[in-house]
């Protein structure tokens, strides 16, 4: 309940603080990020909701997506909005308009696998991960849909993909390292600016379509 009503109180928040307009949200609780904690250690489909793929078979339903949906869509997005005074307070601290993860910035690690565009049709359906790929597409957009106000805040705003990485998630077969792509992402984003806003890349800094 506690980190519910801070959830609501952040959302309460972000909707003064950038759009200047009355809270006005929802009373119910259906639905709110705060349920999801209860259900994460019970789901027998998954040991890791961020990570891994539950089988598209008659056992795949709609609690499943929106367990997808609560971590990588709903979690980051919320975390955004906790965190603002604090994004706003460094952001203050400097003169003029440049954006920078100096400054102050939000990097939602995304992943290539949210991209609609190269979302191919070859995918054999039980490996296709959907719940992970609809709620990494959704919080693309998500995070790209108040790019506009973290601007106005002077805040940068990215979704990078950290590549295939040898985590948990990822597992040994991954191409890459921990220290390998954290190492890359670190680089590219002392390179981020104001021309990066919103924008979905790579650890290399290379776009990816949406
Ligand atoms: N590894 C890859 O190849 C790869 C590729 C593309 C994108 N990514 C992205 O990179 C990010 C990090 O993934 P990773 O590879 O480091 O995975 P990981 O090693 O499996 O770690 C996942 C982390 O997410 C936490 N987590 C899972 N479900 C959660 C929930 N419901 N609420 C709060 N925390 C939760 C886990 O916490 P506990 O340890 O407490 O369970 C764990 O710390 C993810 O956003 C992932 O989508 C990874």
């Amino acid at each position: 309940m506690k980190a519910r009503s801070r959830i609501w109180k952040a959302s309460e928040m972000l909707q003064k603080v950038l759009c200047n307009e009355a809270p006005g949200h929802q009373s119910s609780s259906e639905g709110s990020p705060g349920q999801s904690g209860h259900k994460r250690s019970q789901s027998s489909h998954q040991q890791c909701w961020v990570c891994q793929t539950p089988r598209l078979s008659r056992g795949y339903g709609g609690e499943l997506l929106l367990i997808h949906f609560h971590t990588n869509t709903v979690g980051p997005f919320m975390v955004v909005q906790e965190f603002l005074p604090l994004l706003k307070k460094a952001a203050d601290r400097s003169e003029g308009t440049k954006l920078s993860v100096s400054r102050s910035a939000v990097v939602n690690i995304s992943a290539g696998n949210g991209s609609i565009t190269t979302a191919t049709f070859d995918f054999p359906v039980i490996h296709a991960a959907v719940g992970y790929r609809v709620s990494k597409a959704a919080s693309n957009m998500a995070m790209r849909m108040i790019a506009p106000a973290l601007t106005k805040s002077g805040i940068l705003d990215i979704q990078m993909c950290p590549g295939w990485v040898k985590t948990d998630m990822g597992s040994p077969a991954a191409e890459l390292e921990v220290s390998d792509s954290i190492a890359a992402m670190l680089k590219t984003m002392e390179k981020l600016n104001e021309s990066h806003q919103g924008a979905f890349i790579d650890r290399n800094g290379e776009p990816i379509p949406f």
